[in-house]
């Protein structure tokens, strides 16, 4: 018996497509799991593209994860347009959002553009991403209405988490759920694209998300919700402070690194390093030349 011929199929095709808003949406109402990952330069950046995430995520968590502040507040616009910009060098396909700072989107529609634009403009960024409902929900409206895709985030909102009584997880009282609620349905009827339910109770989590018509990303948020992120120094293990519950870990990156440089550093006090083959040679006659020219 002959077998079919196989019809080899073009590269191109093999690629994956860039991640679109209307695919998002196409996803959820399949119910094809999203996946998206935060990075925050070049190299975390071809990571997640190599990985074939979804959507990436220059999110503020990088203000402690690569800048070493104690809490996500410090960090300003310019730094993490920095960070975004490298991310998108490294980034072909997913979507790419970049996450709007502490004091860069509040005080008013203007200001909360601005810095919108500026994520779009210098930073290449497809969408922004901004925290918390009440007044937040009219930023997310104006920064809609000039065009630019916006995802919300709700439940533990880290840039207020004083205000919250601290990273704890959010919408456990009956009162506390309905206003994670009523805060997606208001970021949705903004025109929010997509939102971001952050260490609230699976349950609640499945229950409002049945309530809405746009994606939800979880973390810490259960399983029901349409898809999941994890920052990307907790799910491979670089970070090294507070994990919360949620954050599962896939990999011991951080001993691998340690141990890697701590060797390097003993090869170089026992002579090890460098070798032959990490050297450069000349030609003996070249080098006594130069020798000579020397004298
Ligand atoms: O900054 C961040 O990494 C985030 C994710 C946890 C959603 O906002």
């Amino acid at each position: 018996m002959s077998a079919t011929p196989r019809v080899p199929v073009p590269h191109h095709l093999d690629e994956p497509l860039p991640m679109t808003l209307p695919r998002l949406a196409e996803m959820k109402r399949l119910g094809k799991p999203i996946v998206m990952v935060t990075a925050y330069d070049y190299p975390s950046a071809q990571v997640a593209q190599l990985a074939g995430v979804d959507i990436v995520l220059v999110g503020d968590s990088g203000a402690m994860t690569v800048l070493g502040y104690p809490s996500t507040v410090p960090v300003s616009t310019e730094e993490m347009l920095m960070l975004a910009s490298a991310v998108r060098r490294g980034l072909e396909t997913p979507l790419l959002v970049g996450d709007l700072p502490f004091g860069s989107y509040e005080a008013s529609d203007e200001q909360a553009i601005a810095t919108a634009q500026r994520f779009v403009k210098e930073a290449g960024c497809d969408a922004v991403k901004l925290e918390r409902g009440g007044t937040s929900v009219q930023r997310a409206r104006a920064i809609v209405e000039s065009g630019i895709p916006v995802m919300g985030h709700v439940g533990l909102t880290p840039q207020t988490a004083t205000a919250l009584g601290g990273y704890r997880a959010q919408g456990r009282t009956a009162s506390r759920a309905l206003q994670v609620a009523e805060d997606a349905l208001a970021l949705e009827e903004a025109g929010c694209f997509s939102l971001v339910f952050e260490a609230i109770p699976a349950a609640v989590a499945e229950t409002v998300v049945k309530r809405l018509e746009v994606p939800v990303i979880g973390i810490g948020a259960g399983p029901a919700t349409d898809g999941q992120v994890l920052v990307f120094h907790d799910l491979l293990g670089i970070y090294d402070g507070h994990a919360p519950r949620f954050a599962k870990h896939y990999a011991d990156l951080r001993s691998l690194m340690v141990a890697g440089v701590a060797e390097y550093a003993a090869e170089v006090r026992s002579g090890a390093f460098p070798g032959p083959e990490h050297s450069y040679s000349i030609d003996e006659r070249e080098l006594a030349e130069f020798r000579a020219g020397l004298n």
